[in-house]
């Protein structure tokens, strides 16, 4: 498979990295100097790329979409902050007979997670004796708080029980990749739901799968969707 990586931060960089060791050709990297409004998005420039993987920042990401929506091109992005522009962006994709596939995170783990979260807010339905709080840890340099994967968690848990607020801690420090708790706590008794990142590989990883599952497909996905194996 011929890939091309919008944004050569961390995660472009092991995206490379996991692409490459899975034997596919990195034909493209596209940077932020080249690339206002994502101005750099030809197709000339991408080299007759397959699918394009982006890792920007959220105030970039919108742009690039739009521009690779315009071409047609699978795209996998992992960027976050976004969400609010999803229906035009997904409007766009559709009208140009693309794909996309978009995750706030690319790990396995996380998405069991979100499982046991859901099965955990079912459980927590009439216990008002319990609180509950979700915590994520990130470095430093992460940009947008709270994290999409802690904002997804949340509302997963909302749709499964309205009946109390589930609030969120964001801690930003140090070069933690990340980590997402779900924390309950009674008077004499605590239940703990803990993923923890030990190498952001694990992201590079999904997001290379994610590219491999998109070739061929129409529309807009999300990773639960390869996960799940359901189309939707
Ligand atoms: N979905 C997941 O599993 C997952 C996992 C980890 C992170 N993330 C998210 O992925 C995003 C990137 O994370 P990261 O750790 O790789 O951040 P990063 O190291 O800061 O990398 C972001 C890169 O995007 C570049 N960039 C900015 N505007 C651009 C543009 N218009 N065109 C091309 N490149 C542009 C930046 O260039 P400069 O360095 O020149 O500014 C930088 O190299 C964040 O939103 C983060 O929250 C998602």
């Amino acid at each position: 498979m011929k890939l091309a990586i919008v944004g050569t931060g961390r995660m472009g960089q092991a995206v490379e990295t996991a692409a490459e060791g899975r034997g596919h050709q990195v034909v493209a990297r596209v940077g932020r100097q080249e690339n206002p409004d994502g101005q750099a998005l030809t197709a000339e420039r991408l080299g007759g790329a397959e699918v394009v993987v982006e890792f920007t920042t959220p105030d970039a990401v919108v742009a690039n979409l739009v521009r690779l929506a315009d071409l047609g091109i699978p795209v996998v992005t992992g960027t976050t902050g976004w969400l609010d522009h999803l229906p035009d962006v997904e409007a766009l994709v559709q009208a140009g007979g693309g794909a996309l596939l978009h995750a706030a995170n690319f790990s396995v783990g996380v998405q069991i997670l979100l499982r046991a979260a859901r099965e955990m807010a079912r459980a927590l339905r009439g216990q008002a004796g319990f609180d509950a709080t979700l915590v994520e840890w990130h470095h430093r340099e992460k940009v947008d708080a709270p994290s999409g994967t802690a904002l997804k968690l949340r509302d997963a848990l909302v749709a499964e029980n309205g009946e109390r607020e589930w609030p969120v801690t964001s801690l930003r420090t140090g070069w933690i990749p990340g980590t997402h708790a779900l924390e309950v706590d009674g008077r004499y008794e605590s239940i703990s739901l803990v993923h923890t990142v030990r190498d952001r590989g694990v992201f590079a990883d999904g997001a290379v799968t994610a590219a491999e599952w998109l070739c061929g497909r129409k529309g807009v996905f999300t990773f639960e969707d390869i996960l799940s194996g359901d189309e939707p």
